[in-house]
């Protein structure tokens, strides 16, 4: 009942050059009537060039991040989720885990970048996930339960009909370790249990997709799953050629 999605988030990669290439590469290897959704996630800049590359075709785009502050004002170097929109961006990726290591975001900053992307109907994508010691220390679940709870306590199932959840497990990002099958199935049937308590139906209509290390060569096992609904891809999404095929095992 739930159609897969596949993302691409480039991170702060390319070019004005290197994206105009990748976009038309991406074109022509992907499938022209998908049987799942598939976004790109270019960095802010490049996101309205990347709008009109895509005009026409069935790849969505999405903004990495937004402000916590909607419309506009005085918040410098800030995109708010309005602007987002104008451009024509669908999709915003919120709480990625970089976002929240490397610039500090609270899981009351994620909630409230929801807020705004849900008032701006952007479709969020918020990610969750635990670092190796949070793992090794048998915090997994907790950890990602933290991560949620704001999300449940704020908002109501209508605010979150248009959510999806990553779980990308922090030490399986850029680094090649790709979390097995069994443990990504463990912690997504987690995540859809969490959401099961509020309300069942909500819980299976949800998309829970799987990121960190995801490639061409694991997304078929990863994608059967019962629980994994699709994939956020970084490296592997800069090589249209990769990238199609990942799509493609989400058919
Ligand atoms: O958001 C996608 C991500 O963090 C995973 O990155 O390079 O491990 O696929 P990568």
């Amino acid at each position: 009942m739930r159609s897969k999605l596949v993302a691409g988030n480039w991170k702060m990669h390319g070019s004005r050059a290197a994206i105009s290439e990748l976009l038309s590469e991406l074109i022509k290897a992907l499938p022209s009537e998908p049987k799942l959704d598939m976004a790109v996630f270019p960095p802010a800049v490049f996101a309205a060039q990347t709008v009109e590359a895509l005009r026409g075709s069935a790849l969505a785009v999405g903004l990495q991040n937004i402000c916590d502050q909607g419309g506009e004002g005085a918040f410098t170097g800030e995109v708010s989720a309005e602007m987002a929109v104008d451009i024509g961006c669908r999709y915003v990726m919120i709480g990625h885990s970089e976002r929240r290591a490397l610039y500090g975001e609270s899981n009351e900053q994620v909630a409230d970048k929801l807020a705004r992307a849900i008032e701006a109907r952007l479709l969020p994508i918020v990610c969750v996930g635990e670092s190796e010691s949070e793992r090794d220390e048998g915090r997994t679940l907790e950890v990602v339960s933290a991560q949620l709870a704001p999300l449940l306590a704020r908002f109501s199932l209508e605010e979150l009909s248009s959510l999806v959840v990553a779980y990308e497990p922090v030490w399986a990002i850029g680094t090649g370790k790709t979390a097995s099958p069994a443990q990504a199935q463990e912690v997504h049937a987690f995540i859809r249990g969490v959401f099961a308590e509020r309300d069942a139906d909500f819980a299976q209509r949800l998309r829970i997709l799987y990121g960190g290390s995801v490639k061409a060569a694991n997304a078929a096992e990863l994608f059967s799953q019962t629980d994994i609904d699709g994939g956020l891809v970084g490296g592997a999404s800069l090589n249209a050629q990769e990238f199609s095929a990942i799509c493609r095992a989400a058919e």
